[in-house]
């Protein structure tokens, strides 16, 4: 049976107190809207209906290509929400999964095994609940005495003896497409002006219908979004799944508690990761590596057998056997070669430091060509920037910079060239040559023993 997902996503989040729409509040490194789009793909292969409404634009802007958005102006409740997707789909699916963008930690097993039921069910519709002792104001499952689903009744609603019960809505419905389009223009207007989606089941019961109901037993899943306290719950849950996913894959995490991996971020075996690490966007991490304690790393990609202590990475890319840190700075467009070293206060932009290249102590390195093996001495600085443009450093192969050296970009220094300590290198420096004093001017050529030291 063809199954098309709906996503509820029209709704302001008045109880998140915020300018920015409550489905684009980050879990994890990804707006919650993003998880509802992840999850429904494993029950269903057509691109999913998004319905928006509040900040339309910004939420479309973010699903792009992921799913179709549509507009509900005014927001008159979820089942009218449900219902402005009827003229897209109407005729073109069997059954509709409808999800609240809200709740990002809904598994795909869990909604595998409620569209499964329905598509066994002779009735209209299967939901999603599950019990639990703090109700969150979520909506009261109703049963018969014969155990039957007969209603889920509102908390504004329910009366004392309703609110009692411990069996909640998590707000995850498959329901047959002809039976909902044509239900949802028979639904009643709620006390509050508004018409409720749950409202569907009452109506199924009452045309003799059978309605089904599966309960989950892990009410980490049905964590909803509605105030930021809740949006601070579902981090740390979905930190945890996380992490845990990670650590089954073979990453070691000596705290999980004090690691924070955001979804996407991928991490190869045996890769170890101290406390207090952020791996941010779309950070890649190869094998056996070891990261932190105290590490900042965002959108960077990182080889096999890296070691990274205490620094900040940002749009960096390190080949293997890289090793920086404590306190290193890498930003966008840094690409450290195989075996770079970098030590304390370095910081690198735009510049790529060649195959085994070392960087001991503070320096900055900026729209940098560094050849392989050179030896940048302490306090080095590509001044790249002359106040209008930012100008070029190259430097060749095998170069012993003295420390203290300021390269006045643009300059080149040639391969195997040396400066002395404090020099302002203003001019090329030929290859073979060292090159001394403020500016720095080239004395002589080097010996033999003096390029070998
Ligand atoms: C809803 C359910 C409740 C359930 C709870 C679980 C209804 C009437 N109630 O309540 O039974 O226990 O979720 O989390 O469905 N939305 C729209 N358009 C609207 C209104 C809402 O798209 O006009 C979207 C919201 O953006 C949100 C979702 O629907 O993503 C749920 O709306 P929300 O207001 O959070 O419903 P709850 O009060 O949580
Ligand atoms: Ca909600």
């Amino acid at each position: 049976m063809k199954v098309t997902a709906v996503i509820l996503a029209a709704g302001q989040g008045t109880r998140m107190k915020s300018d920015l729409p409550k489905v684009l509040h980050a879990v994890c490194g990804q707006p919650m809207v993003y998880y509802a789009i992840q999850d429904v793909k494993a029950v269903s292969t057509e691109t999913p209906v998004v319905v928006v409404g509040h900040r339309a634009e910004a939420v479309c802007e973010f699903l792009g290509e992921t799913a179709r958005c549509i507009v509900q102006g005014p927001q008159l409740g979820t089942g009218h929400a449900v219902q402005q997707a009827e003229v897209t789909l109407k005729g073109k699916t069997d059954l509709v999964l409808v999800t609240y963008a809200d709740m990002p930690l809904l598994s795909a097993e869990t909604l595998n095994r409620l569209t499964e039921t329905q598509c066994a069910n002779p009735g209209p519709v299967t939901m999603l609940t599950v019990s639990a002792d703090a109700p969150r104001g979520f909506g009261r499952v109703v049963r018969g005495a014969d155990g039957r689903v007969q209603a889920i009744v509102e908390e504004a609603v329910a009366t004392p003896e309703q609110l009692k019960i411990k069996e909640l809505n998590v707000g995850a419905y498959c329901f047959s497409a002809n039976w909902l389009w044509e239900a949802l223009h028979r639904l009643p207007l709620s006390k509050k002006g508004e018409y409720y989606l749950t409202d569907t089941v009452a109506m199924a019961v009452e045309a003799g219908l059978p309605v089904q109901a599966i309960v989950t037993d892990d009410p980490v899943e049905t964590i909803g979004i509605n105030t930021r306290v809740h949006l601070a719950e579902a981090e740390t849950a979905m930190r945890q799944r996380i992490n845990a996913a990670h650590m089954l894959a073979g990453v070691t995490m000596i705290d999980p508690q004090t690691t924070y991996v955001e979804a996407g971020v991928t991490i190869g075996r045996d890769t170890v990761l101290w406390p207090n690490c952020y791996l941010q966007g779309g950070t890649c991490i190869g094998e056996n590596c070891e990261i932190g304690p105290n590490c900042i790393i965002r959108d960077t990609v990182i080889g096999n057998d890296c070691l990274v202590l205490a620094s900040v990475l940002e749009g960096a890319l390190l080949e293997d056997d890289v090793d920086i840190g404590p306190f290193t700075h890498l930003r966008k467009g840094a690409h450290l070669c195989k075996g770079v070293h970098m030590g304390n206060f370095g910081e690198v932009k735009e510049s790529t430091l060649g195959p085994g290249t070392k960087i001991g102590h503070f320096s900055y390195i900026g729209n940098a060509t560094i050849g392989p093996n050179v030896n940048i001495g302490a306090g080095t600085i590509t001044c790249n920037y002359d106040g209008v443009r930012k100008n070029p450093t190259e430097i060749g192969e095998d170069v012993f910079i003295g420390s203290d050296t300021m390269l006045v970009a643009p300059v080149k220094l040639g391969a195997r060239s040396r400066t002395g300590a404090g020099a302002v290198v203003t001019k090329d420096v030929p290859p073979d040559t060292l090159a001394v004093g403020m500016p720095a001017r080239a004395i002589r050529k080097l010996e033999k023993e003096e390029k070998e030291k």
